[in-house]
Formats: structure tokens, sequence, C-alpha cells
């Protein structure tokens, strides 16, 4: 059975950088970056790029801060939303740039995750060449990993709700990840009409993507019963023009942008974003099966399990296990963050409270008791909830406007400088972006690796 020091489960912005981070740390150590995909990127890899799919950041915001996303390499110039593919190129050059290009074993898919007793972890992988993990074909094997990070993404499984009389309907009902499955249907002729369920960004690049061939689409969205437009002054809003067309006035948000996340999504298309084939239409929710009901797991600081099994062990973390729009930072910023846990390096340690499986290697005094850890991760898990009603809140960690004050907390963790910009003015006026989390693997160096 092969042995490694760390198996990180999925290949996109999170795991590759959380490998990465790690690797930093622990040259000498030896990783694996498995993931089910054919490609390097996640949500990017190269066969989930439909057409016209772009990032809702703008070129600067989408970016590791240690690896700048040239725009002369990948064709992007500033202004303007990177396209799939361009972020595609950039993941594998992260990949390759920082030398663990070839740990990254793509069509591998982690059936199960044994967690032993000492620690340590037994995995049954499969190779498989089919991208479907709820069917993997191929070849199952075992691998030891003595760290293990899940970095499977909060949207590399689709959800399919079920629509009353699908078994009998002859035509094809897919899921927005295999668009590019689907994409000569929208050049086709025999495509005569789509329908397009749902009201999110997935849901606007679908109706793009057929409405700008002409297709005519409907486009069913889910009426939210008991809420009230509210008159929203953001810039958002005017730039998406949701006065501009009847069919676009009906997509406004329900609620203020201020209790919405994730899925407040940007028009970034090339051209008109309805045509007059569009048509929106508000279902009646009896026809569908409501959601499933899910909550956050509970993790410290969206990241370590805070069991005494898991914190003793200290062998596994969660990279990615929030959504926002600035996956790129936080990706970085976890990564160091997961690296210092493991070797128990985090100034405020989560495994303080109990005995580890090491000699911690902490700098400062513990101070947290596990009751202290328990009760701030049952307060972070349920933040989400209220303040984030019109969104996913109370199923995941989903922040847009709270993701400084996250990223400020696993920079306290680490023992490094939270307010980085040099002054009380530029701290309230300057957003913060890559640019400031360029040094953070150098100064987290300085301070504390040798100790
Ligand atoms: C189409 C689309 C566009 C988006 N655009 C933006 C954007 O513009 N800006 C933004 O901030 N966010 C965007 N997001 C949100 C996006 O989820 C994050 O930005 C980011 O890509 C998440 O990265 P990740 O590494 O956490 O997960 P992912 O990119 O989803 O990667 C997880 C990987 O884990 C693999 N995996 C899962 N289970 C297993 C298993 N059992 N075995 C092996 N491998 C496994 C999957 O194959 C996948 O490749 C978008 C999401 C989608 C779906
Ligand atoms: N950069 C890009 O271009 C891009 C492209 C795609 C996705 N993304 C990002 O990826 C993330 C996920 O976006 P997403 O659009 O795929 O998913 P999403 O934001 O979760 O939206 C899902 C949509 O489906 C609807 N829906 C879910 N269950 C339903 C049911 N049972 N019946 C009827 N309608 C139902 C939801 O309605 P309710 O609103 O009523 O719940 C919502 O409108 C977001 O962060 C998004 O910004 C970005």
């Amino acid at each position: 059975m092969e042995e490694l020091d760390l198996v990180v489960v999925g290949a996109g912005w999170y795991g590759l950088a959380a490998a990465k981070q790690y690797r930093e740390i622990n040259p000498e150590h030896s990783i694996a970056i498995v993931d089910y995909a054919s490609s390097i990127g996640g949500v990017w890899a190269e066969h989930r790029l439909y057409p016209g799919l772009k990032s809702n950041n703008l070129w600067g915001t989408y970016e590791y801060p240690d690896f700048p996303m040239d725009p002369s390499v990948f064709g992007i110039q500033p202004r303007q939303h990177p396209t799939g593919q361009a972020l595609h190129a950039y993941l594998t050059a992260y990949a390759k740039k920082f030398g663990f290009f070839d740990n990254v074993h793509c069509g591998v898919c982690v059936l199960s995750a044994e967690h032993l007793e000492d620690g340590g972890w037994i995995l049954t992988v499969r190779s498989v060449t089919n991208s479907d993990p709820q069917e993997p074909q191929g070849e199952e094997s075992r691998m030891f990993a003595r760290k293990l990070v899940l970095a499977t993404g909060m949207t590399s499984e689709p959800f399919l709700p079920r629509i009353k009389g699908q078994a009998d309907f002859d035509r094809p009902l897919f899921h927005i990840k295999d668009l590019l499955k689907y994409a000569d249907a929208t050049t086709s002729k025999s495509v005569r009409r789509m329908t397009v369920l749902g009201g999110s960004k997935s849901a606007w690049d679908a109706v793009y993507a057929y409405g700008r061939k002409g297709i005519p689409v409907d486009w069913v969205i889910r009426a939210i019963t008991n809420t009230f437009w509210h008159v929203l002054g953001s810039d958002v809003i005017t730039l998406n023009g949701y006065d501009s067309h009847p069919e676009m006035a009906k997509l406004k948000p329900w609620t203020s942008a201020m209790f919405t996340a994730s899925t407040f999504s940007i028009l970034n298309y090339d051209t008109d974003f309805l045509s007059s084939s569009v048509t929106a239409a508000f279902d009646s929710d009896d026809q569908i099966t409501p959601d499933t009901a899910l909550s956050p797991p509970l993790l410290y600081h969206f990241i370590a399990p805070v069991s005494p099994r898991f914190l003793r062990t200290r062998d596994f973390a969660f990279a990615g296990g929030i959504m926002n729009f600035s996956a790129a930072i936080c990706a970085h910023i976890q990564g160091l963050w997961i690296a210092a846990y493991f070797d128990g390096k985090l100034v405020r340690d989560p495994t303080a409270g109990i005995s580890t499986s090491g000699p911690s290697q902490r700098s400062e005094p513990a101070s947290l008791s596990l009751e202290d850890i328990q009760y701030e991760t049952i307060l972070y898990n349920r933040f989400g909830r209220w303040r984030y009603p019109a969104d996913h809140g109370a199923k995941f960690p989903d922040f847009v406007f709270d993701v400084v004050p996250y990223m400020d907390v696993m920079m306290a963790d680490l023992g490094l400088q939270v307010h980085r910009k040099g002054g009380w003015f530029k701290e309230i006026t300057d957003p913060y972006g890559p640019e400031d989390y360029v040094d953070i693997n150098d100064e987290w160096r300085r301070k504390f690796a040798e100790k």
C-alpha cells in the first residue's frame, strides 16, 4: 500500500493551495492530490468549461497572492472577467510553477476514508475513466495518508431536484455541470425550445448560452413567498440593469444585497444578456421536490473538526468548506493555516485544550479549552443562518461582506499581522485584495517555522 505524508482530495482552488502551502513548509514530505476529474482546476477543469463561462470576479481578484495572473500569459486584460479557459490554464500553471503538478493524480476517485485510532487514514480509491463519482468504474486500491485534507468543493456535486413526471420526459434533462456535453444543442437546429430551472448564476449562464443563439428559453424561477421587494442602491443592481427589460425585472433580488451572499450573480456576458426569446416565469413550487435539509458541518473556523479524536491526532482538515468571492485568497490563507495546524504551530491552537499525539509547538501558552473551541465553533456554525437569511447561510458558510473579518481570524490564529494596510485611513477605504497577502508565508516562516 502506498504511504504518503499528505493526501489532498480535490484539485480545485482550495486543494491546490492546501497542497502547495503544505509543501512549502514541509518540502521533504510526500504528497498526492487526487481528483476524479480528468484535469486540474475543480470547477475550472477542462471538461467542465461550458461555452461562455467566465468568472464573476474581475481580473486581479481571483488569483493567488503569490502567483499573479499575468495578462500576457493568460490572455486576459484588467477590468475583464477571466474566461474558464484562462482560469484552467492559470491553475495548471500554478501547480507547475510550485513544482507539484506531477503529484496531482486526475481520474482518481476517493470512495472512502477510514480514520485509524492512532492517527492516519486508509483511503480506498478507484481509478476512473468516466468522471462520475456516483458510479466510478475502474480498478480499486488503497493508500495510507498520515494527514488528509478534503477539498472537494461546495459545488462539485450537482443537486437535481425531482420534478413530477420527469420519468416520462423523453428529452435530455441535465444539470448545468454537464452543459458542455450538451453544448452542441446551443447550435443545433433540432433544439426548438429550452427550459431552465433556477434563478441563480448557473441558470443565467444556461439562459444566455441558449438565448443568444435564438433558441426560445422558458426560464422557471422559484417564487419566494412572504418576502418583499427592497429598493437596492448598490452598483450591482444598476450594472446588472434589472430595470432595463421587463424579463430582467423579474430577476431583481428579493431582499437587500446586505443579506445575499454568493448567489449574488454578476452579468459578465459579451452581448445582451436577454434576447427577445427568453421568458421568465415563477413556478408554484408544488411540481418540484423541496431542498434537502442541510446544516453546516461543525468545524473550528470552518476548517478543523472539533471532536477530541480528530484534535488529538491533528490529521484532518477541510479546505474550501466556505463559499465567498475571495476564494483564491482564502484558499491561500487556509492552506497555510492547515499546514501550521498539522504541525501544532497555530498561535490560537484548537488542540490546546486536549493532549495531542505529538508535542505541541505553539509559540504562545495554551489559552483555549475544548469547551471554548466547541462553543466558538457552534457560534460560527449558526452565524450564516442569521447573517444571510436570503442565501445559503443556513446550509453552509456562505459570506461575501464578512470575508475580510474571516481572513483576519485566520491571520490571528497564525499569529500574523491582521491589519495590513499600514494606517487606519487605508484600512477603512482601501479594499483588501490578493496583493495584501503576498508575503504571509515569509512572515510566518520568519516568526514560527524554525521554532
Ligand atoms: C460554474 C461555476 C463558476 C464559478 N465562478 C466563481 C467565480 O467567478 N468566483 C468565485 O469566487 N467563485 C466561483 N464559483 C464558486 C467556486 O465553487 C469557487 O470559486 C472555487 O472554484 C471552489 O474551489 P474548490 O477547490 O473548493 O472546489 P472545486 O473547484 O469544486 O474542486 C473540488 C474538486 O474535488 C473533486 N472531488 C470531489 N469529490 C471527490 C472524490 N470523492 N474523489 C476525488 N475527487 C473528488 C471534484 O472533482 C472537484 O474537482 C463558481 C462555481 C461554479 C460551479
Ligand atoms: N462565475 C460564474 O459565471 C458562475 C457560474 C455558475 C455558478 N457560479 C457560482 O457557483 C455557485 C453556485 O451557483 P448556482 O447557480 O449553480 O447554484 P445556486 O446559487 O445554489 O442556485 C440554485 C438555483 O436553483 C434553484 N433551486 C434549487 N432547488 C430548487 C428546487 N427544489 N426547486 C426550484 N428551484 C430550485 C434555487 O432557487 P432559490 O433561489 O429559490 O433557492 C436557485 O435559484 C454560486 O456561488 C455562483 O456564484 C458562478
